[in-house]
């Protein structure tokens, strides 16, 4: 029986035949302890001699057990050590970390200081109707506006009866939507992509606008210029900006104004807050009248001002870049000299 025991333990592959064998020799039915039961029917001389040798025999095949199991463990470790090795002295593989585009960034910075000041955040469609994108803000059919903007239209099958679509050339429809959708009284921003058949060094046939739209009981044009001056102040980051406003004209505000920033460029960089030169940043205005009943706002009871920036134009001023293409190239390189990618 010992050998026998002995033996097959010896010879056992893994885990689970050890517990086999453990089960067969000494667990409750095994052999080993159905023989110590039997010492019960012995006679005493016969049980002093018996007694001992089991009790010997079940110590020696539980150790053989767990000797076995510790030497199977000690084989598995082995053999994953062989096999799961890493080299650690390999180098690191690199990876690519993506970040913000500076478009993206840069809109981010002036949704977030807008609405540090009570504005929420409005979208509307890039395929536009032609009523939201011009009908709406005053610019009748044969405005001049509709050629100047260098519209996009989007073509029309025969017998489609859908209202004329364009890209939209400003962010300005979203006003339109906002006041529809809210009513007033109403703060919204509004940034989005916008589309002019225009392409050189300062235009892209898509760039960027933020739209702002504030309607109130009695809002007026000083509120435009100390939310205007807040923002630059907060985007700039500069205690003081002086803003220049020219009279200027939109046909969906009025009166309108061209919004300039004082500034100069010293060795390439911009400063802004002092010096001689002023940078035109945004148009803007008190909203037409027209433009507040387009949007089902009674223009008796309500009054607000509007403007529009271009996003891009604020990125190139704050990051110190020259050509605007750049921005939409996808060129990594460009990216990581500005520090845009890791
Ligand atoms: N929509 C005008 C543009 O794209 C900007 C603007 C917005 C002017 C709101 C006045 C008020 O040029």
């Amino acid at each position: 029986l010992r050998q026998k025991y002995l033996d097959a333990i010896a010879g056992a592959g893994d885990e689970a035949a050890l517990e086999d064998l453990r089960v067969q020799a000494v667990g409750k039915k095994g052999e080993v302890s159905l023989k110590m039961r039997e010492l019960g029917k012995m006679s005493p001389e016969e049980r002093q001699v018996m007694g001992p040798k089991l009790n010997a025999l079940k110590d020696e095949i539980n150790s053989a057990l767990a000797a076995k199991k510790a030497a199977l463990a000690d084989a598995a470790l082995d053999e994953r050590l062989r096999t799961e090795w890493l080299d650690v002295t390999l180098p690191g593989r690199h990876r690519r970390v993506g970040t913000v585009h500076p478009v993206s960034q840069v809109t981010e910075e002036v949704t977030t200081i807008f609405a540090d000041m009570g504005f929420s955040v409005a979208e509307g469609p890039q395929v536009e109707t032609d009523w939201h994108n011009f009908d709406a803000l005053n610019i009748p059919a044969e405005h001049p506006t509709r050629t100047e903007m260098d519209t996009f239209y989007m073509a029309q099958a025969e017998g489609d009866d859908r209202p004329p679509h364009v890209l939209r050339t400003h962010t300005s429809p979203v006003q339109i939507r906002a006041m529809e959708l809210a009513g007033a009284p109403l703060r919204v921003i509004c940034p989005g992509r916008v589309y002019r058949a225009d392409y050189d060094q300062t235009h892209t046939p898509m760039f960027h606008q933020v739209e702002g739209l504030a309607i109130d009981r009695d809002i007026s044009m000083a509120n435009l210029k100390w939310c205007l001056e807040e923002f630059c102040r907060a985007f700039f980051e500069v205690d003081e900006v002086e803003l220049r406003f020219r009279a200027s004209h939109f046909p969906f505000t009025e009166p309108s104004a061209e919004v300039d920033l004082r500034c100069s460029w010293e060795g390439g960089q911009l400063k802004v807050g002092q010096g001689d030169d002023w940078m035109e940043i945004l148009g803007s205005g008190m909203v037409h009248p027209k433009v507040l009943a387009a949007g089902n706002i009674d223009p008796d009871q309500w009054q607000g001002f509007a403007f529009g920036i271009g996003i891009d134009r604020l990125a190139m001023l704050k990051y110190g870049i020259p050509d605007l293409r750049a921005f939409f190239d996808s060129d990594l390189r460009w990216l990581k000299h500005y520090g845009f990618a890791a």
